[in-house]
């Protein structure tokens, strides 16, 4: 047994009296890893505290309105990563919550409209919410919230009202709901941190496939933390934080001029929920 592994198994041995049992098997597994990375990739100090350092920026960049952990998990995949190992099979699909959601949205009548005219040009989105056997689910309700034409969510955005573009809406008695929203746009993530010192570094793009955010509950059913893409959109198969699902892919239907309510886009978008 080589030194390096002699120490993995003492500080193994030195967490192995956790009390809590998850969080000893957590611990026990990061150790493992941890120790791995650095032996695997023959990590020098140098670099040890470049990583030290670099977390510790990340740390300093977030504040109540910016998470940059969360940032930094999402272009690691890591975020799309815990989706996957958590999804309930047969209900909609998780995918990453992002950094900008803001709980205590209003709630709002069915049809409402979550933004401005200045936001976008007005979609209607509408479905049904379900349980995996097929039932609609009745006072389901979906929090919704998205950026506005100029990319930019009201956390970041002064000229925006507060809780522009977010809505709490609740499913009638046969589980169905619709609400106007805008067509949404691509976005860059923030990169005025480190995590886009980050991306410049690994040559990526920082581009969003354009996406309406829901979280989708109902008592009685593990919510589901989802995006509505937009099937046209050109990052689609790049997305800098890896959330698209196939089956979250959604086309925005082009509605003739002269719609009474103004409505550009129609978008149907039904959710299935695995009860708890
Ligand atoms: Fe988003």
């Amino acid at each position: 047994m080589t030194d390096a592994q002699k120490l993995t198994d003492e500080v193994l041995r030195a967490s192995a009296a956790t009390p809590d049992p998850r969080l000893r098997e957590l611990l026990a597994a990061l150790i493992r890893h941890l120790h791995s990375f650095a032996a695997e990739t023959g990590l020098t100090h140098q670099e040890w505290l470049a990583g030290l350092e670099f977390l510790t920026a990340v740390g300093r960049k977030c504040d109540d309105q910016r998470q940059e952990f969360v940032l930094l998990s999402d272009v690691l995949g890591l975020s799309a990563q815990v989706d996957h190992v958590n999804a309930a099979p047969g209900a909609t699909e998780p995918t990453v919550l992002g950094p900008f959601y803001r709980p205590g949205a209003p709630h709002r009548p069915p049809g409402a409209h979550i933004g401005r005219p200045e936001d976008g040009a007005t979609a209607l989105i509408r479905g049904r919410v379900a349980r995996t056997g097929g039932q609609p689910i009745a006072g389901a309700t979906l929090d919704v919230w998205q950026c506005s034409a100029n990319g930019l969510y009201d956390t970041q955005d002064p000229d925006q009202p507060p809780f522009n573009l977010r809505g709490v809406f609740t499913t009638g008695a046969d589980g169905g709901y619709q609400f106007r929203t805008v067509r949404p746009v691509s976005y860059p993530i923030p990169v005025d941190g480190p995590v886009g010192a980050l991306l410049r570094a690994s040559g990526r793009h920082h581009w969003r496939a354009s996406h309406v955010h829901a979280i989708v509950a109902a008592a009685g059913y593990e919510p589901v933390t989802t995006h509505i893409f937009d099937a046209a959109n050109e990052y689609l198969r790049s997305d800098a934080v890896f959330g698209v699902r196939d089956s979250l892919i959604r086309e925005f239907r082009p509605v003739g001029p002269g719609d009474p309510d103004d409505v550009s886009f129609m978008v149907d978008a039904d959710f299935v929920l695995a009860g708890s």
